[in-house]
């Protein structure tokens, strides 16, 4: 058992008030805006994960003055749009497949070389969706078979605005045009048929870019971007990741007897998806003092422990909540009758095939399922699952996190062989769960 090694046994019933840490996608976003704003720009709450200390180490590497305060605020002076520098070495990007597509796409309008390279998993995933528009606009790559990292990103030094539609629904292919657009003269669209998370239209237009959505007769949305504007510096507070209160709030439900509070959850309708669901499967939570803060939508969610039922959970819905189907497959398997996740295609090129991960791990813990095409189904008989099983983890975040979950309200414990990933998004996961009555902890005997 690696040193890393976590096993969750069934907790106490959970109760007290919790933060979780900054939201992953609106933090990478803050440091790449802020980075070409002119003046300074400060961000209160960014994630302090290993994915957003990526972004901020290869910031600095193209030439954005990026410091921590000790209380714990970061403050940018930015190069100005299509100022920022060759990096003198490769740019190495982790776990992070947000921060390397839209870096990418950043660069892909700056005319010099720069070569992107990340962890098994990353190196593993694929980068053709960003290329192909990115080479449209102009920009040249060379990179390993499958169109994988590492690789080389050659800038060019005269971009061309692109109309670009979209063919699968995803935020960080839109951001990636939509960023190389910024240093491009003329307007850069892209055109989505589902809409997904819109952080970076929101930062742009905070910054100060001219940004215009229009939603077509058909249902899809154009979002143009005018090339090159001056970004103007400004202040960020980071919502908590509504992504990560994911866990603790399934954990609330599942365990008998809990009451939770999870403050100041970002509550963006295009990454509310998992929350829609939870209610609809019956679960108690209820969205306390909602206000908006620095331009985001906040509310603090109670939790109180329910029993769930089955659901059927459309196609439409996975771009608002792409990343919580592991949690949401965990929820499932405790809830009575049938639940149909349909449309997972996305899941397969997530940090892990997720899909596989979860559909394995549940089904080794006790679970019965199937999976048909793109779809997962869990039955539940509303009894907790068996559990008493270790699952290899596979460099995944949200896999190692979702089944510690698991193991809080599964008849036997539950471990996971390696939760270094968790940093990534959730540094602390251990010890703020375990604040709540979690007993997750370093697992003692080798397996
Ligand atoms: C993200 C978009 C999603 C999501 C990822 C963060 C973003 O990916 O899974 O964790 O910040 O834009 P896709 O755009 O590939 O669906």
């Amino acid at each position: 058992m690696s040193p890393k090694s976590l096993i969750s046994l069934a907790a106490a019933p959970l109760a007290g008030q919790a933060r979780v840490p900054g939201d992953k996608s609106i933090s990478h976003r803050a440091l790449m805006l802020g980075a070409l704003a002119i003046g300074q720009s400060s961000i209160e709450g960014l994630l302090e994960g290993e994915d957003v200390l990526r972004t901020a180490a290869a910031m600095r590497a193209l030439g954005a003055e990026v410091t921590r305060r000790d209380d714990g605020c970061w403050t940018l002076f930015g190069r100005g749009v299509g100022g920022l520098a060759e990096p003198e070495d490769v740019l190495d990007m982790g776990n992070a497949g947000t921060g390397a597509r839209l870096l990418m796409g950043l660069l892909a309008s700056h005319p010099f070389t720069s070569v992107f390279t990340g962890d098994a998993s990353l190196r593993s995933r694929p980068m053709r969706r960003v290329t192909d528009p990115l080479s449209r606009m102009g920009a040249g790559f060379v990179g390993r078979s499958g169109g994988r990292l590492p690789m080389a990103v050659i800038g060019t030094a005269s971009p061309i605005p692109i109309s670009y539609e979209l063919p699968m629904p995803s935020a960080q292919v839109k951001s990636a045009v939509l960023l190389a657009g910024l240093n491009t003269p003329g307007t850069t669209t892209v055109i989505e048929r589902e809409a997904t998370r819109d952080h970076t239209e929101l930062m742009l237009t905070g910054f100060g870019a001219t940004l215009t959505v229009e939603s077509l007769p058909n249902g899809t949305r154009a979002i143009s971007l005018i090339g090159q504007p001056e970004l103007t510096g400004r202040t960020i507070k980071v919502p908590a990741d509504p992504s990560s209160a994911a866990f603790p709030v399934v954990a609330g439900l599942l365990v008998g007897g809990s009451t939770i509070t999870v403050n100041a959850v970002g509550t963006n309708p295009l990454r509310g998806g998992l929350y829609r669901t939870l209610l609809e499967m019956g679960a108690d939570i209820t969205f306390v003092n909602a206000r908006v803060e620095a331009g985001e939508p906040v509310a603090d969610l109670l939790v109180r422990a329910s029993d769930l039922s089955g659901v059927d959970v459309p196609p439409d819905r996975a771009p608002s909540m792409i990343d919580e189907y592991p949690i949401l497959a965990v929820a499932a398997a405790f809830a009575r009758g049938t639940t149909r996740m349909r449309g997972l295609a996305e899941l397969r090129v997530k940090e892990s095939d997720r899909l596989a991960a979860m559909a394995q791990g549940l089904q080794a813990a006790g679970v019965r399922l199937s999976v048909e095409g793109d779809d997962l189904i869990v039955e539940g008989d509303g009894a907790p699952p068996e559990g008493g099983v270790t699952i290899a983890v596979n460099l995944d975040h949200r896999i190692a996190m979702s089944f510690l979950v698991m193991g809080m309200a599964a008849r036997r414990p539950i471990k996971i062989d390696d939760a270094s990933a968790i940093d990534t998004s959730f540094p602390g996961f251990a010890a703020l769960m375990n604040g709540l009555g979690a007993r997750i902890s370093q697992a003692a005997e080798a397996k």
